[in-house]
């Protein structure tokens, strides 16, 4: 028994670099994931291999701009393990502007999944959790990118001290129901997003050479390397377990050292 065994647990992004090392190492601890993502293929891929190492997983298909999507999620989350005891709200995508170059259709793309996702997916998760009778952990995931702006990510970084400050709003509001909200930062992890910036770095003249940008943010990391997914294995666990039960309201720094809080 560990302290994730039949912890019915939903993860958004969850087939994506953090999201599936996350859903794979909470599934082997004894949680029931519900892997959620756009791509029912890749979610039901994901669950398919999870049931198959002996773990339990469904796939959902879900776009978390959509409220319906999310209730629907959620429902499913219940019906498949009886309830839901976490929701983690790890969607997300980035992308590389200039400052001067970011127009209102990037604002609202990068803004609608990171930032509007995260309100409704906390708001959804908070009316099952009260069906449920009260209790419940909301966890986000933030980045560096919410604790610092970065020239070239300017609206990604909004969006990211979005989910901070929400993270906290959504601490002080439920609170005396018993339910928590925390979320991660994650530094450069080795992830499809990041190819994503680092083309974007290229695109806009910003650097020349593949991983030029990801390495040159990496090697600010005072342990001296990238994060790769497994590295916030650990803190999704402790937020997912009771072990985190009295912390709510918090970022945790999870980024081999870039930003000093
Ligand atoms: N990679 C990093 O360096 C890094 C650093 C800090 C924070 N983060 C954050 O970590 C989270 C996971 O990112 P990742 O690095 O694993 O990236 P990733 O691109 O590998 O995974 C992101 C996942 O989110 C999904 N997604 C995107 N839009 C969605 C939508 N509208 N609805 C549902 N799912 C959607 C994608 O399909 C993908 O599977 C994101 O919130 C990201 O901002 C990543």
């Amino acid at each position: 028994m560990s302290k994730l065994t039949d912890k019915s647990i939903v993860i958004t992004g969850a087939t994506g670099g953090i999201g599936a090392a996350i859903a794979r190492a909470l599934a082997a601890d004894g949680a029931a994931i519900t892997v959620a993502d756009l791509s029912q293929d890749a979610a039901d891929a994901l669950a398919g291999e999870i049931t198959a190492a002996g773990g339990k997983a469904i796939g959902v298909a879900v776009d978390v701009r959509e409220r319906a999507q999310i209730r629907a999620m959620l429902d499913k989350a219940a019906q498949a393990f009886g309830r839901v005891d976490v929701v983690f709200n790890n969607a997300g995508i980035a992308q590389t502007r200039p400052f001067l170059d970011i127009t209102e259709e990037d604002w609202r793309l990068v803004t609608d999944v990171n930032a509007l996702g995260v309100l409704l997916g906390m708001q959804e998760a908070v009316k099952t959790f009260r069906q449920q009778g009260g209790g419940g952990k909301i966890i986000n995931t933030a980045s560096i990118a919410a604790k610092q702006g970065y020239e070239p990510l300017a609206h990604y970084c909004a969006s990211k001290f979005a989910v901070v400050a929400m993270t906290q709003a959504a601490a002080r509001a439920f609170g005396k129901e018993g339910i928590t909200a925390n979320c991660f930062c994650p530094g450069v992890v080795a992830t499809p997003m990041w190819d994503v910036i680092d083309k974007g770095f290229r695109d806009n003249k910003l650097t020349t050479k593949e991983n030029e940008a990801f390495d040159s943010f990496a090697a600010t990391a005072v342990l001296g390397r990238a994060s790769q997914p497994a590295d916030l294995v650990g803190v999704a666990r402790y937020l997912a377990s009771s072990d985190s039960d009295f912390m709510t309201g918090q970022s945790l720094m999870v980024d081999g050292g870039m930003v000093f809080i």
